[in-house]
């Protein structure tokens, strides 16, 4: 396999890391990189050749909104595809299958599929949501399934396995007015906050102003702060962020359909 496209929408990086890791499997000579994460990253483009690996994490079950704008411009004249669904130990639900049916819409023959675990975006050192996920284990699994991609690639099957999820896809809530807030004592102004953001919604000046109705809740601000001078404390946040912590304690593995 010469070329392996790597398109990937990953705000806190576990969907990056697990595609990266497939990547590597597949043992492609050359890995291209799509980021769709920032704000402006559209990639008009058509792929004529090699393999795609197309992550993204799942948020309430389904594809992130944002994410499925900025997979539209990426068009493929049919060649293969492996799907993966980045979740935080809840349930993944129909986010793949909804990133198979826009796939196929874009010209991609779905060969593969995999659903990992990623340290959950509401993850806080004092409420972990499978923390430290995708770990060495689940690295080890992601690099393995590449090499099974790379086989049925290499025998030239071409079939759609089956994946787990539903159509029509669960309801897609709808988020906004929930945002990080900024420790004014703590914040520096260094504008790391606002340069990670998926959606354009911080802005840095004279203080931090973050545009509620923009944010979707990824948490990539509070990681990248320095000086931890970003939290989510919303109550709303608090809440889910408990209720997760208790339920979805039990490490929960990755899957593959293939
Ligand atoms: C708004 C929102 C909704 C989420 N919904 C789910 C979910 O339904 N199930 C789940 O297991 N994890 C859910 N997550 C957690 C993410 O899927 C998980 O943290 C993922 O690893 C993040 O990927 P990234 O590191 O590439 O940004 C959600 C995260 C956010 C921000």
């Amino acid at each position: 396999m010469q070329t392996a496209h790597l398109i990937y929408f990953s705000p806190t990086g576990t969907t990056r890391k697990a595609a990266e890791a497939i990547a590597q499997g597949v043992g492609a000579s050359k890995v291209i990189h799509y980021d769709l994460t920032l704000p402006g990253a559209t990639f008009d483009t058509v792929l004529t050749e090699g393999v795609a690996v197309i992550g993204i994490p799942v948020y309430a079950g389904r594809l992130p909104e944002l994410c499925l704008q900025r997979l539209q411009a990426i068009r493929a004249t049919r060649i293969p595809a492996v799907l993966v669904a980045l979740y935080g130990n809840r349930e993944f639900d129909d986010a793949l299958v909804e990133l198979r049916d826009l796939s196929v819409a874009k010209g991609f023959d779905i060969i593969a599929a995999g659903a990992f675990i990623g340290e959950h975006s509401f993850s806080t050192p004092s409420q972990p949501i499978a923390a430290g996920r995708p770990d060495a284990e689940d690295l080890k699994k992601a690099v393995q399934f590449g090499r099974q991609v790379a086989g049925k690639l290499r025998s030239g099957n071409p079939d759609t396995p089956d994946m787990d999820g539903h159509v029509p896809y669960k309801d897609r809530p709808k988020f906004g007015g929930k945002a990080p807030q900024t420790d004014v004592g703590q914040c520096i102004l260094c504008g790391k906050c606002a340069a990670v953001c998926p959606s354009g919604a911080i802005t840095v000046a004279d203080s931090v102003t973050t545009d509620a109705e923009n944010c979707i809740m990824c948490c990539a601000c509070t990681r990248a702060c320095d000086n931890k001078a970003r939290s989510f404390t919303h109550p709303w946040i608090e809440e889910k962020r408990a209720i997760l912590n208790k339920n979805c304690a039990e490490p929960k593995m990755p899957e593959i359909f293939i």
